[in-house]
């Protein structure tokens, strides 16, 4: 069963051919990030209009990289939410009219849960039930994995994502935007020791997380030390996106295998932008190691938006029947 996948939830313009939904037949990303990077963080409406210039061209290239025509595909599966109400609208409304075209199911995916789905297109996957971490410039949540679909929040943020924090003390450095790649980079040249910054609701005996406390540790380091040195390479600047960075990590990682423990699971996904930083997967894997626990990451194509992860998971959902009709409408915050 062949499905044709469309994101455009946030900055990319995506479309993917996915077989079965587990066999990646093609993959387009068309990233507009380096238009909102000028601005310092995603204009909802540049985005939206940058969709709609994209979305055809980008859906033509993913049909032809996987030797298919329309005619092929059996499905269609598009991100319903969350995400930037606008952005939404172009590839969900294009989405739409193409299933009632051609009379093809339309699945209308959960960003999140596609997320998740990411790690069903890797050779070696996490086996039923895993604990699967999707974190994200809007989330840092923890599932309890038990089956295809069968997703239980276990915890999530109390305030910013973990990789809004990245973007935010990315912009405060003056680094460049998205934050993550410039903080993991300059991090490399930095002691993670040598400047502690806080780590919230560690002792606490939940799975929630906050970020915005220590995003304010690191304002105020920054204030008490104008003077960052001669070069922003190394030295203090690379100590404190270490230090920032080690906190990140070791909370994530913390409440991750306390969440596996909690679940007598052995197997941690993870997914989302922030799960694209190695020191993040290494450190990880190697505490994950101890208790016997095994964690799997998507490779760098998958760990950002894309659409071969909308088209896994609208793969299970039509099979499952859980389709679309005509008055389905795209929604910019998980209902509650
Ligand atoms: O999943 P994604 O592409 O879009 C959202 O749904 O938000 O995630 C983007 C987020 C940004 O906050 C970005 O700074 C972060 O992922 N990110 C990283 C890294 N690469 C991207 N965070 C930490 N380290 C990285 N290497
Ligand atoms: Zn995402």
């Amino acid at each position: 069963m062949l499905i044709l996948g469309i994101e455009s939830s946030c900055d990319e313009t995506a479309a993917a051919v996915v077989e079965d939904g587990v066999r990646t037949r093609s993959s387009v990303v068309s990233s507009q990030v380096s238009t909102h990077a000028i601005y310092g963080g995603v204009v909802p409406e540049l985005a939206s209009r940058m969709h709609i210039e994209a979305i055809d061209p980008v859906v033509d290239q993913a049909l032809a990289q996987a030797g298919v025509s329309l005619d092929d595909i059996d499905g269609i599966a598009a991100t319903q939410g969350p995400g930037l109400i606008g952005a939404l609208l172009v590839g969900f409304s294009y989405a739409r009219a193409l299933a009632w075209a051609r009379n093809l199911p339309l699945a209308g995916v959960n960003h999140l849960e596609a997320h998740i789905c990411s790690l069903q297109l890797l050779d070696h996957r996490p086996s039923f039930p895993f604990i699967a971490l999707v974190v994200s410039g809007g989330h840092t949540n923890i599932y309890l994995v038990k089956g295809p679909g069968a997703f239980t929040l276990m915890g999530q943020t109390r305030d910013d994502a973990a990789g809004e924090a990245f973007d935010k003390v990315a912009k405060m450095m003056g680094l460049s935007y998205p934050g993550g790649p410039a903080i993991e980079a300059l991090a490399k040249n930095g002691d993670p020791e040598k400047i502690k910054f806080p780590r919230s609701m560690l002792k606490k005996d939940n799975f929630d997380f906050s970020f915005s406390g220590l995003k304010s540790a690191v304002a105020r380091h920054l204030h008490e030390h104008p003077d960052m040195g001669p070069d922003m390479s190394q030295g203090r600047p690379a100590h404190v996106a270490a230090g920032f960075q080690m906190a990140v990590i070791d909370v994530l990682s913390t409440k991750l295998i306390a969440a596996a423990k909690n679940k007598n699971c052995f197997d941690i996904g993870i997914a989302g932008g922030v799960s694209a930083n190695r020191t993040f997967v290494d450190i990880l894997s190697k505490r994950a190691e101890r208790y016997k626990m095994k964690v799997f990451s998507p490779p760098l194509s998958l760990c950002g938006d894309n659409a071969a992860m909308i088209a896994a998971r609208g793969w299970e959902m039509i099979r499952d029947n859980q389709v679309c009709g005509l008055g389905d409408d795209v929604y910019s915050r998980i209902k509650s």
